[in-house]
């Protein structure tokens, strides 16, 4: 795909891998719609990109845990920009640990990590298929690939992400709808350094920071932005993940034991 004088929306997009994704789409030639859940961080991006090129950054203010917050979303992208070429469904969240994980960690995990990839293809997909063309992506993670050692619903939800991509692929693929998913290990960002639940969350993201090299945002964007240019479905900026991908694959039992040593290196258990 070419992103000189597309309409490409990204979720999440008020910090972290989200705004870099906005920003490296805009470097690229695009207008822009970032969303996320509060105005200010959201609108400082769009501020800057704004800047650099006048009226070629919209913001859409949407909490996308809620069906009708995405249904909003697709809506208010299409009428302010015209049209929407791409959407990024990247908001996320690192909740929960152990089976001790509370109602509302699951809940909203399912919510934002995979209910709404789905919601925003529902509202996306009639206008895309009429059309014959549409991008999908989508920001997973390594762990929906792997596993996130220290967090049953990241891991569990971090799955259901890849699967309902690669579902979008191959029932919608050979009908003009691309889709691709991303798939880091550990990237720079709040979400890493525990979030808005310091605390809470750090235990799975002291996993991630001894599973290997940390990238910063823009690093990662720059990698989505040419496989996306390629149309490549799955986007592993960490090139390791890959090879895990094949041990898990051909030897699942060696996988399991080497998952076990790493969460024993972390824990201690
Ligand atoms: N940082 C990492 O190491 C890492 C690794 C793999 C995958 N990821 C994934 O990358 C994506 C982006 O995360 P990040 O690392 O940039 O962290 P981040 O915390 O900086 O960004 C997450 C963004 O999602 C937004 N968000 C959360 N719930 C929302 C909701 N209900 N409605 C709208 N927006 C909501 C937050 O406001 C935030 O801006 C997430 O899907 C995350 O799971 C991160």
């Amino acid at each position: 795909m070419n992103f000189a004088g597309a309409v490409a929306v990204v979720t999440g997009a008020g910090g972290g891998i989200g705004s870099a994704l906005g920003e490296r789409f805009h470097d690229a030639g695009a207008t822009v719609v970032l969303s996320d859940r509060s105005e200010s961080s959201v609108q400082a991006v769009a501020d800057r990109l704004n800047g650099r090129r006048a009226n070629s950054a919209y913001v859409v203010v949407a909490d996308v845990s809620l069906e009708e917050e995405n249904e909003r979303l697709v809506h208010e992208a299409r009428q302010r920009a015209g049209t929407i070429d791409v959407f990024f469904a990247n908001a996320g969240v690192g909740m929960g640990t152990d089976l001790s994980s509370s109602e509302v960690d699951w809940t909203t995990s399912f919510d934002v990590n995979v209910h709404a990839h789905r919601w925003a293809a529902k509202y996306l997909l009639p206008e895309w298929l009429a059309a014959g063309r549409g991008y999908f992506a989508s920001t997973a993670s390594a762990a929906g690939v792997l596993a996130q050692i220290g967090s049953a619903p990241y891991s569990v939800t971090k799955h259901a992400a890849v699967a309902f991509a690669e579902w979008l692929s191959i029932t919608y693929g050979s009908r003009g709808i691309t889709v691709s998913c991303l798939c880091p290990q550990g990237v720079n960002t709040a979400m890493l350094r525990g979030g808005d639940r310091p605390g809470i969350d750090s235990n799975a993201g002291n996993v991630v920071r001894a599973a290997g090299v940390v990238l910063e945002p823009s690093e990662v964007a720059d990698i989505v932005h040419d496989a996306m240019v390629a149309e490549r479905f799955f986007i592993y900026p960490h090139s390791e993940v890959a090879d895990y991908v094949k041990v898990k694959a051909n030897e699942h039992e060696r996988w399991l034991g080497g998952m076990r040593k790493l969460q024993k290196r972390v824990f201690g258990i």
